[in-house]
């Protein structure tokens, strides 16, 4: 009996201890699988995954190490822990499901050096809130409001048409558009920003264009990546003091022009974008707020990232778009038919783009492979957030890669072919694509995309009403290279085209 009573108390006991371990272990597997960081390649000391990614292309390199380790992962660049978004669901259900969590920019060295904290695109917190809701009231003011910014654009168009005339001298002569494209689009984002537009011609206009794309090339190169990795490394970067130099001669003719605005300021009749915000400033003042953020320096980098942001990439868009039509003439063949068949020879105008499915789709497509965005403005945890399983952790940087999402196999049919089929119904009709976010998505997304989207649609439509593009004699359209050339905005590499006027 005693034994029996003693068997019974040991098999219980036991039971006791098993269900014990396994309740414990559940608790501890379940609490680390809720703390788990997103997997990555074994980082080494110091380097971290330094051999792993390829800083002349790194987007290319993260969305190949997604491959093994999914569309949330972790790298090492040097000591800095980053997590690397790729793909349309995970960027999406970050910048879109997480949008306040993911609302902050990771402030990188070389930002820190020209411009710590002020401006839109590198500052954070109430000034980058202030800075952002003033720059897309404005620009609705002067720059996606459709009736102002049309008729800016179509006068822009107008300018570039003669240029393409002149350059192939009327005779189809191959010449580089990038140069005349560049203008025409930093001449929009100047006339808001200035009420000025500058002749092709003028050499200060020139050079500020030429820096500016400098700057941007240089932001994205293989040594400024490294410096930011490895900031001890700047009084060997050669890069860096360019760069630098740069940046600051383009302040310095922008800090001039801003100057005669203020001279000739008159709160009554707001010419521009900086006419508004010194109004505004001079108004707190007024009104006794002397420590508000409207200030020279949050005026100076607002001015100098918007003509960073908007020109390179509008511009690059434009000219991937033209080389694409030279490649496929029958793409071509397709667009000026329904320019004829809806347009004829009149202007086009905004609300022409729902009668034009053929164009918008074109024009989409070429933005989707063209895929010019940045790929290096990264965002950061504002607090701990679980995405997707995984745990990032505050203060943590979190690099979306836009470019994956435009390529995305799960979400277009063979991703690296040019088929403006893909925007259009069976019917013909214009469909809008959810993965198509070349402009981002959440609290960050480009403030200029209705103004992009605007002066895509009109230089395009102008310019093959005018003119049917081929490649230079001697040349096959299969021989036309689509290789971009990297920087922080993807430009194609330099080539000719013919621009045969069709009047
Ligand atoms: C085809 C043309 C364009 C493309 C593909 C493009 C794309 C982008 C992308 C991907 C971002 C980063 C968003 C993020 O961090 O999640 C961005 C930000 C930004 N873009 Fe654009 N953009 C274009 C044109 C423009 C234009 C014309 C302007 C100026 C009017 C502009 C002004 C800005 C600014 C100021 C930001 C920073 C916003 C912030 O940090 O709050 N962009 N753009």
């Amino acid at each position: 009996m005693l034994e029996h009573l003693f068997q019974s108390f040991t098999s219980a006991s036991l039971l006791a201890a098993i269900v014990g371990l396994l309740v414990l272990n559940f608790l501890r597997s379940s609490f680390s699988s809720r703390n788990r960081e997103p997997p990555g390649p074994t980082p080494l000391p110091l380097l971290g995954n330094f051999f792993q990614v390829d800083f002349d292309n790194l987007h290319i390199s993260l969305a190949d190490l997604s491959k093994t380790y999914g569309s949330i992962f972790t790298v090492y660049l040097g000591l800095k822990k980053v997590v690397v978004l790729t793909g349309y669901k995970a960027v999406k259900e970050a910048l879109v499901g997480y949008a306040d969590e993911f609302a902050d920019r990771e402030i990188i060295p070389i930002i820190e050096d020209f411009s710590p904290g002020h401006g839109l695109i590198f500052a954070n917190g109430d000034s980058w809130k202030e800075m952002r809701r003033f720059t897309i009231s404005t620009l609705k003011d002067f720059g996606t409001s459709k009736r102002i910014s049309e008729a800016r654009i179509i006068e822009e168009c107008n300018y570039l048409i003669e240029e393409f005339e002149k350059l192939s001298f009327l005779s189809g002569k191959p010449f580089d558009n990038s140069r005349v494209v560049s203008y025409a689009v930093a001449n929009i984002i100047s006339s808001i920003m200035y009420n000025m537009r500058f002749d092709y011609n003028d050499p200060i206009y020139q050079s500020t264009v030429e820096r500016d794309q400098e700057t941007i090339t240089l932001l994205g190169s293989a040594s400024i990546q490294i410096y930011n990795t490895f900031p001890w490394l700047r009084p060997i970067l050669k890069n860096w003091k360019l760069l630098m130099k740069i940046i600051r001669e383009n302040e310095a003719e922008s800090m001039k022009i801003i100057a005669n605005l203020e001279e000739t300021l008159n709160p009554e009749m707001c010419r521009c974008f900086v006419d508004a915000f010194l109004t505004q400033k001079q108004k707190l003042e007024e009104s006794g707020i002397k420590d508000s953020h409207y200030h020279y320096e949050n005026l100076l980098q607002t001015v100098t990232n918007i003509f960073a942001a908007g020109t390179d990439t509008a511009g690059h868009t434009l000219q991937w778009a033209l080389l694409f039509m030279a490649k496929y003439p029958h793409i071509q063949d397709k667009v000026h038919e329904e320019l004829r068949r809806v347009i004829g020879s009149r202007p086009v105008r905004v609300e022409d783009r729902k009668n034009l499915p053929y164009i918008n789709a074109v024009i989409h497509e070429s933005q989707r492979l063209g895929n010019v965005g940045p790929h290096y403005v990264p965002h950061q945890a504002s607090q701990d957030v679980t995405l997707n399983g995984y745990l990032i952790k505050k203060g943590t940087p979190v690099l979306p890669i836009f470019y994956s999402v435009l390529l995305d196999e799960n979400e277009w049919e063979a991703p690296h072919t040019f088929n403006p089929s893909r925007f259009l119904d069976k019917d013909g009709k214009f469909i809008k694509r959810d993965a198509f976010m070349p402009f981002s998505a959440g609290r960050r997304v480009c403030v200029g995309e209705g103004l992009a989207r605007l002066e895509l649609f009109l230089f395009f439509t102008s310019l093959f009403q005018r003119f049917r593009l081929t490649p230079p004699p001697g040349v096959t359209e299969d021989e036309l290279d689509l290789t971009p050339v990297v920087g922080l905005t993807h430009a194609p590499t330099p080539h000719k085209l013919c621009a045969i006027s069709l009047q």
